[in-house]
Protein backbone atom coordinates (compact mmCIF):
# COMPACT_ATOMS: atom_id res chain seq x y z
CA UNK A 1 0.00 0.00 0.00
CA UNK A 2 1.37 3.68 -0.66
CA UNK A 3 0.20 6.19 1.28
CA UNK A 4 -0.82 9.89 0.57
CA UNK A 5 1.36 11.38 2.70
CA UNK A 6 3.55 10.51 5.81
CA UNK A 7 5.73 12.87 8.03
CA UNK A 8 9.63 13.09 8.02
CA UNK A 9 10.47 11.50 11.43
CA UNK A 10 14.00 11.39 12.61
CA UNK A 11 14.90 10.45 16.51
CA UNK A 12 14.97 14.66 17.08
CA UNK A 13 11.24 14.34 17.51
CA UNK A 14 10.98 11.71 19.93
CA UNK A 15 13.60 12.92 21.89
CA UNK A 16 12.30 16.61 22.25
CA UNK A 17 8.92 15.18 22.83
CA UNK A 18 10.15 12.55 25.95
CA UNK A 19 12.14 15.08 27.45
CA UNK A 20 8.56 17.28 27.72
CA UNK A 21 6.66 14.41 28.76
CA UNK A 22 9.61 14.01 31.24
CA UNK A 23 10.02 17.28 32.59
CA UNK A 24 6.06 16.91 33.54
CA UNK A 25 5.31 20.39 32.12
CA UNK A 26 3.25 19.31 29.02
CA UNK A 27 1.07 22.32 29.03
CA UNK A 28 1.38 25.43 27.07
CA UNK A 29 3.87 27.77 28.11
CA UNK A 30 5.04 26.23 31.31
CA UNK A 31 8.22 24.92 31.93
CA UNK A 32 10.96 24.83 29.18
CA UNK A 33 8.30 27.38 27.54
CA UNK A 34 8.83 25.28 23.57
CA UNK A 35 5.50 27.14 22.78
CA UNK A 36 7.31 30.31 22.91
CA UNK A 37 10.23 28.84 21.73
CA UNK A 38 8.43 27.52 18.77
CA UNK A 39 6.75 30.39 17.62
CA UNK A 40 10.36 32.47 17.53
CA UNK A 41 11.86 30.28 15.31
CA UNK A 42 8.93 30.25 13.18
CA UNK A 43 8.39 33.88 12.67
CA UNK A 44 12.07 34.24 11.60
CA UNK A 45 11.34 31.27 9.08
CA UNK A 46 8.33 32.88 7.45
CA UNK A 47 9.89 36.30 7.99
CA UNK A 48 7.26 37.22 9.81
CA UNK A 49 7.53 39.88 12.98
CA UNK A 50 5.18 38.04 15.09
CA UNK A 51 3.84 34.42 15.29
CA UNK A 52 0.53 32.79 17.58
CA UNK A 53 0.81 29.07 17.55
CA UNK A 54 -2.58 27.19 17.84
CA UNK A 55 -4.09 23.87 17.85
CA UNK A 56 -5.41 23.98 14.33
CA UNK A 57 -5.09 25.56 11.35
CA UNK A 58 -9.10 26.52 11.50
CA UNK A 59 -8.87 27.90 14.96
CA UNK A 60 -5.97 30.22 13.16
CA UNK A 61 -7.98 30.81 10.09
CA UNK A 62 -11.23 31.82 13.05
CA UNK A 63 -9.07 34.02 15.44
CA UNK A 64 -7.46 36.27 12.01
CA UNK A 65 -10.73 36.76 10.55
CA UNK A 66 -12.12 37.59 13.68
CA UNK A 67 -9.18 40.64 13.97
CA UNK A 68 -10.85 42.31 10.80
CA UNK A 69 -14.47 43.64 11.70
CA UNK A 70 -15.59 41.19 9.26
CA UNK A 71 -19.05 41.18 10.22
CA UNK A 72 -22.49 41.66 7.98
CA UNK A 73 -19.17 42.61 4.82
CA UNK A 74 -17.81 40.31 2.47
CA UNK A 75 -14.78 38.53 2.34
CA UNK A 76 -13.59 37.19 -1.84
CA UNK A 77 -11.54 33.66 -1.49
CA UNK A 78 -11.12 30.54 -3.68
CA UNK A 79 -13.46 27.95 -3.92
CA UNK A 80 -10.74 25.08 -4.67
CA UNK A 81 -9.70 24.78 -1.21
CA UNK A 82 -10.34 23.15 1.86
CA UNK A 83 -13.92 23.97 3.27
CA UNK A 84 -12.41 25.40 6.30
CA UNK A 85 -11.29 28.62 4.86
CA UNK A 86 -15.04 29.38 3.63
CA UNK A 87 -16.27 28.32 6.97
CA UNK A 88 -14.12 30.68 8.78
CA UNK A 89 -16.60 33.40 6.95
CA UNK A 90 -19.78 32.30 8.31
CA UNK A 91 -18.64 31.57 11.98
CA UNK A 92 -17.03 35.31 11.75
CA UNK A 93 -20.56 36.57 10.18
CA UNK A 94 -19.03 37.60 6.95
CA UNK A 95 -20.30 36.42 3.41
CA UNK A 96 -18.03 34.42 1.57
CA UNK A 97 -17.65 35.25 -2.20
CA UNK A 98 -16.15 33.09 -3.92
CA UNK A 99 -13.54 34.25 -7.37
CA UNK A 100 -12.21 32.33 -9.73
CA UNK A 101 -8.57 30.93 -9.60
CA UNK A 102 -6.00 30.62 -12.40
CA UNK A 103 -5.13 27.68 -14.05
CA UNK A 104 -1.14 28.06 -14.00
CA UNK A 105 -0.66 28.48 -9.70
CA UNK A 106 -4.04 27.28 -9.13
CA UNK A 107 -4.62 30.62 -6.81
CA UNK A 108 -7.17 33.41 -6.78
CA UNK A 109 -7.28 35.30 -10.14
CA UNK A 110 -6.60 38.66 -9.63
CA UNK A 111 -8.71 39.82 -12.69
CA UNK A 112 -11.70 37.71 -10.82
CA UNK A 113 -10.90 39.63 -7.06
CA UNK A 114 -11.75 43.01 -9.44
CA UNK A 115 -14.97 41.55 -10.74
CA UNK A 116 -16.41 40.46 -7.75
CA UNK A 117 -15.28 43.71 -5.20
CA UNK A 118 -18.85 45.80 -4.04
CA UNK A 119 -19.27 48.53 -1.68
CA UNK A 120 -19.66 45.94 1.15
CA UNK A 121 -15.81 43.91 0.42
CA UNK A 122 -13.93 43.86 3.36
CA UNK A 123 -11.11 41.40 2.81
CA UNK A 124 -9.63 39.11 0.33
CA UNK A 125 -8.77 35.79 1.46
CA UNK A 126 -6.38 34.03 -1.00
CA UNK A 127 -5.41 30.06 -0.61
CA UNK A 128 -1.59 28.78 -1.46
CA UNK A 129 -2.95 25.55 -3.24
CA UNK A 130 -0.88 22.30 -2.33
CA UNK A 131 2.87 24.08 -2.17
CA UNK A 132 2.50 26.68 -4.58
CA UNK A 133 2.63 30.57 -3.84
CA UNK A 134 -0.32 32.24 -5.64
CA UNK A 135 -0.13 35.99 -7.24
CA UNK A 136 0.17 37.43 -3.61
CA UNK A 137 2.02 41.01 -5.32
CA UNK A 138 -1.26 41.76 -7.32
CA UNK A 139 -3.64 40.57 -5.43
CA UNK A 140 -2.32 42.92 -2.44
CA UNK A 141 -1.39 45.72 -5.07
CA UNK A 142 -5.55 45.42 -5.69
CA UNK A 143 -6.20 45.15 -1.70
CA UNK A 144 -3.61 48.35 -1.15
CA UNK A 145 -5.60 50.19 -4.01
CA UNK A 146 -8.96 49.26 -2.46
CA UNK A 147 -8.28 50.06 1.21
CA UNK A 148 -9.21 46.13 1.85
CA UNK A 149 -7.77 43.77 4.36
CA UNK A 150 -5.68 40.72 3.06
CA UNK A 151 -5.60 37.58 4.81
CA UNK A 152 -3.37 34.35 3.57
CA UNK A 153 -4.45 31.00 4.00
CA UNK A 154 -1.19 29.48 3.58
CA UNK A 155 -2.26 26.14 5.18
CA UNK A 156 -0.56 24.26 2.76
CA UNK A 157 2.25 26.24 1.78
CA UNK A 158 4.94 27.04 4.44
CA UNK A 159 8.22 27.15 2.95
CA UNK A 160 6.88 28.09 -0.73
CA UNK A 161 8.67 31.64 -1.46
CA UNK A 162 7.61 34.08 -4.35
CA UNK A 163 10.35 36.84 -5.49
CA UNK A 164 12.47 35.57 -2.02
CA UNK A 165 9.51 36.50 0.03
CA UNK A 166 8.33 33.67 2.09
CA UNK A 167 4.66 32.56 1.31
CA UNK A 168 2.49 33.89 4.31
CA UNK A 169 5.07 37.29 4.85
CA UNK A 170 3.17 40.03 2.81
CA UNK A 171 -0.51 39.81 3.85
CA UNK A 172 -1.91 41.62 6.80
CA UNK A 173 -2.33 38.28 8.75
CA UNK A 174 -1.26 34.84 7.43
CA UNK A 175 -2.12 31.39 8.15
CA UNK A 176 -0.49 28.16 8.47
CA UNK A 177 -1.69 24.45 9.44
CA UNK A 178 0.25 21.72 10.74
CA UNK A 179 -2.05 18.60 10.37
CA UNK A 180 -0.49 15.09 9.45
CA UNK A 181 -0.68 16.04 5.42
CA UNK A 182 1.32 19.21 5.77
CA UNK A 183 4.85 19.70 4.92
CA UNK A 184 5.76 20.12 8.68
CA UNK A 185 3.32 18.38 10.84
CA UNK A 186 3.00 18.27 14.71
CA UNK A 187 -0.20 16.08 14.36
CA UNK A 188 -2.41 19.05 14.72
CA UNK A 189 -1.71 22.38 14.88
CA UNK A 190 -1.35 25.52 13.60
CA UNK A 191 -0.30 29.44 13.56
CA UNK A 192 -0.87 33.35 12.65
CA UNK A 193 1.42 34.91 11.76
CA UNK A 194 1.07 39.14 11.06
CA UNK A 195 3.19 42.07 11.37
CA UNK A 196 0.90 43.98 13.36
CA UNK A 197 2.08 44.28 16.87
CA UNK A 198 -1.68 45.54 18.20
CA UNK A 199 -3.38 42.05 16.15
CA UNK A 200 -0.92 40.06 17.69
CA UNK A 201 -1.82 40.82 21.31
CA UNK A 202 -5.50 40.63 20.73
CA UNK A 203 -4.97 37.06 19.36
CA UNK A 204 -3.16 36.06 21.91
CA UNK A 205 -5.43 37.01 23.98
CA UNK A 206 -8.64 35.56 22.48
CA UNK A 207 -6.32 32.05 22.23
CA UNK A 208 -6.88 31.63 25.74
CA UNK A 209 -10.03 32.45 27.64
CA UNK A 210 -9.13 36.41 27.01
CA UNK A 211 -7.04 36.15 29.98
CA UNK A 212 -4.28 38.50 30.76
CA UNK A 213 -1.02 37.36 32.35
CA UNK A 214 2.04 38.75 32.73
CA UNK A 215 3.68 35.49 33.89
CA UNK A 216 1.92 32.44 32.22
CA UNK A 217 -0.67 30.97 33.88
CA UNK A 218 0.63 27.81 34.80
CA UNK A 219 3.23 29.09 36.45
CA UNK A 220 1.51 31.66 38.48
CA UNK A 221 0.21 31.31 41.59
CA UNK A 222 -1.70 34.75 41.49
CA UNK A 223 -5.55 35.93 40.08
CA UNK A 224 -5.47 36.10 36.54
CA UNK A 225 -7.62 38.93 34.86
CA UNK A 226 -10.32 37.89 32.24
CA UNK A 227 -10.25 41.04 30.08
CA UNK A 228 -13.00 39.72 27.15
CA UNK A 229 -14.12 36.67 25.36
CA UNK A 230 -11.81 33.70 24.45
CA UNK A 231 -11.59 30.61 23.62
CA UNK A 232 -8.69 27.93 24.63
CA UNK A 233 -7.12 26.98 21.29
CA UNK A 234 -3.65 27.01 22.62
CA UNK A 235 -0.89 24.84 21.33
CA UNK A 236 0.62 21.98 24.25
CA UNK A 237 4.38 22.01 25.02
CA UNK A 238 4.42 18.42 24.00
CA UNK A 239 3.32 19.64 19.87
CA UNK A 240 5.32 22.93 20.32
CA UNK A 241 8.35 20.52 20.97
CA UNK A 242 7.49 18.33 17.63
CA UNK A 243 7.28 21.76 15.57
CA UNK A 244 10.53 23.13 16.97
CA UNK A 245 12.44 19.44 15.57
CA UNK A 246 10.25 20.01 12.06
CA UNK A 247 11.19 23.13 11.58
CA UNK A 248 15.03 22.72 11.84
CA UNK A 249 14.88 20.02 9.45
CA UNK A 250 11.91 21.74 7.34
CA UNK A 251 14.27 23.01 4.41
CA UNK A 252 15.69 19.35 3.97
CA UNK A 253 12.19 17.80 4.08
CA UNK A 254 11.27 20.57 1.48
CA UNK A 255 14.42 19.18 -0.61
CA UNK A 256 13.74 16.13 -0.41
CA UNK A 257 10.01 16.53 -1.87
CA UNK A 258 11.01 18.51 -4.63
CA UNK A 259 13.29 15.73 -5.55
CA UNK A 260 10.90 13.40 -5.18
CA UNK A 261 8.39 15.65 -7.37
CA UNK A 262 11.17 15.51 -10.08
CA UNK A 263 11.75 12.02 -10.52
CA UNK A 264 7.83 11.09 -10.86
CA UNK A 265 7.29 14.53 -13.13
CA UNK A 266 10.18 13.16 -15.47
CA UNK A 267 8.49 9.94 -15.50
CA UNK A 268 4.92 11.05 -16.24
CA UNK A 269 5.36 13.66 -18.67
CA UNK A 270 5.94 10.56 -21.08
CA UNK A 271 2.26 10.29 -20.92
CA UNK A 272 0.43 13.14 -23.51
CA UNK A 273 -2.81 12.77 -21.27
CA UNK A 274 -1.40 13.90 -18.28
CA UNK A 275 -0.30 17.09 -17.34
CA UNK A 276 2.00 17.29 -13.96
CA UNK A 277 2.31 20.19 -11.99
CA UNK A 278 3.55 23.10 -12.61
CA UNK A 279 7.10 24.20 -11.72
CA UNK A 280 7.84 27.45 -14.36
CA UNK A 281 10.61 29.97 -13.21
CA UNK A 282 7.34 31.97 -11.61
CA UNK A 283 6.11 28.93 -9.65
CA UNK A 284 8.08 27.61 -6.08
CA UNK A 285 6.46 24.41 -5.60
CA UNK A 286 7.43 23.11 -2.09
CA UNK A 287 5.21 19.71 -2.88
CA UNK A 288 3.01 19.58 0.27
CA UNK A 289 0.62 17.94 -2.47
CA UNK A 290 1.86 16.54 -5.91
CA UNK A 291 -1.32 17.07 -8.68
CA UNK A 292 -1.40 15.45 -11.82
CA UNK A 293 -4.51 17.32 -14.39
CA UNK A 294 -6.01 14.69 -16.81
CA UNK A 295 -8.23 15.26 -19.82
CA UNK A 296 -11.54 15.30 -17.78
CA UNK A 297 -13.72 13.66 -14.84
CA UNK A 298 -14.23 10.56 -16.60
CA UNK A 299 -10.21 9.46 -16.95
CA UNK A 300 -9.32 11.18 -13.93
CA UNK A 301 -12.31 8.91 -11.94
CA UNK A 302 -11.00 6.17 -13.67
CA UNK A 303 -7.36 6.50 -12.66
CA UNK A 304 -8.30 7.04 -9.67
CA UNK A 305 -10.36 4.07 -8.94
CA UNK A 306 -7.26 1.95 -11.04
CA UNK A 307 -5.06 3.10 -8.38
CA UNK A 308 -7.15 2.43 -5.30
CA UNK A 309 -7.38 -1.02 -6.77
CA UNK A 310 -3.75 -1.02 -6.57
CA UNK A 311 -2.99 0.07 -2.94
CA UNK A 312 -2.75 3.41 -3.88
CA UNK A 313 -3.75 6.13 -2.27
CA UNK A 314 -4.85 9.02 -4.31
CA UNK A 315 -7.32 11.96 -4.02
CA UNK A 316 -8.88 14.68 -5.19
CA UNK A 317 -8.24 18.14 -3.90
CA UNK A 318 -10.81 19.90 -4.25
CA UNK A 319 -14.36 19.58 -4.38
CA UNK A 320 -15.20 23.15 -5.14
CA UNK A 321 -16.70 25.03 -1.81
CA UNK A 322 -19.45 26.28 -3.53
CA UNK A 323 -20.92 23.45 -5.42
CA UNK A 324 -21.56 21.54 -1.96
CA UNK A 325 -25.34 21.70 -0.92
CA UNK A 326 -25.22 23.60 2.14
CA UNK A 327 -23.38 26.58 0.42
CA UNK A 328 -25.55 26.11 -2.25
CA UNK A 329 -28.54 26.51 -0.52
CA UNK A 330 -27.11 29.18 2.27
CA UNK A 331 -25.74 31.16 -0.56
CA UNK A 332 -27.49 30.12 -3.76
CA UNK A 333 -24.08 29.51 -5.28
CA UNK A 334 -24.49 27.92 -8.79
CA UNK A 335 -22.65 25.19 -11.13
CA UNK A 336 -20.86 27.76 -13.60
CA UNK A 337 -20.38 30.63 -11.79
CA UNK A 338 -16.76 29.99 -11.82
CA UNK A 339 -15.43 28.19 -15.09
CA UNK A 340 -11.19 27.59 -14.33
CA UNK A 341 -12.11 26.42 -11.03
CA UNK A 342 -14.67 23.85 -11.91
CA UNK A 343 -12.70 22.80 -14.89
CA UNK A 344 -9.83 22.26 -12.53
CA UNK A 345 -11.37 20.50 -9.87
CA UNK A 346 -12.40 17.80 -12.89
CA UNK A 347 -9.11 17.17 -13.89
CA UNK A 348 -7.00 16.92 -10.74
CA UNK A 349 -5.88 14.47 -8.63
CA UNK A 350 -3.52 14.27 -6.23
CA UNK A 351 -0.96 11.13 -6.16
CA UNK A 352 1.41 10.19 -2.98
CA UNK A 353 4.69 12.29 -2.02
CA UNK A 354 6.63 12.08 0.86
CA UNK A 355 10.24 12.84 1.64
CA UNK A 356 10.92 9.12 2.63
CA UNK A 357 9.12 8.01 -0.63
CA UNK A 358 11.15 5.09 -1.51
CA UNK A 359 12.66 4.24 -5.06
CA UNK A 360 10.27 0.83 -5.28
CA UNK A 361 7.47 2.83 -4.11
CA UNK A 362 8.00 5.52 -6.83
CA UNK A 363 8.52 3.07 -9.07
CA UNK A 364 5.11 1.13 -8.47
CA UNK A 365 3.41 4.53 -8.64
CA UNK A 366 4.49 5.36 -12.25
CA UNK A 367 3.93 1.15 -13.29
CA UNK A 368 0.88 1.38 -12.20
CA UNK A 369 -0.18 4.43 -14.08
CA UNK A 370 1.75 2.99 -16.92
CA UNK A 371 -0.93 -0.04 -16.78
CA UNK A 372 -3.53 2.59 -17.02
CA UNK A 373 -3.33 4.37 -19.94
CA UNK A 374 -1.76 0.39 -21.41
CA UNK A 375 -5.56 -0.94 -20.50
CA UNK A 376 -7.38 2.06 -22.19
CA UNK A 377 -5.48 1.59 -25.52
CA UNK A 378 -6.53 -2.18 -25.31
C1 LIG B 1 -6.17 25.41 2.76
C2 LIG B 1 -6.46 24.97 4.15
N1 LIG B 1 -6.94 25.83 5.03
C3 LIG B 1 -7.22 25.49 6.30
C4 LIG B 1 -7.00 24.20 6.75
C5 LIG B 1 -7.36 23.84 8.15
O1 LIG B 1 -6.29 23.38 8.89
P1 LIG B 1 -6.48 22.29 10.07
O2 LIG B 1 -6.83 21.00 9.45
O3 LIG B 1 -5.16 22.29 10.75
O4 LIG B 1 -7.55 22.81 10.96
C6 LIG B 1 -6.47 23.26 5.87
C7 LIG B 1 -6.22 21.90 6.34
O5 LIG B 1 -6.04 20.92 6.05
C8 LIG B 1 -6.20 23.63 4.52
O6 LIG B 1 -5.72 22.76 3.63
Amino acid sequence: MIKLFEPYISKEESNATIKVIQSKFWASGSGINNVKKFENAFLKYTQSKSCVSVNSGTAALNLALSMYDIKGKEVILPSLTFVATANACILNKAKPIFADIEDTTFGLDPKSILNKITDNTKAVMPMDYGGMACKIFEIKKITKDKNLTLIEDAAESLGASINGHKVGSLADSSIFSFCGNKVLTTGEGGAVVTNSREIYEKIKLIRSHGRFDKINYFSNASESQYVQMGYNWRMSSITAALGISQLQKLDKIIQMRKENAKYISLRLSKFSEIQVPNTSSEVDHIFQMYTIRLRNKKIRDELHEFLTKKRIFSKTYFNPIHLTEFYQEKFGTTKGMLPVTEKLSQEVLTLPIYPNMTLEEKEYLIQSISEFFESLDN
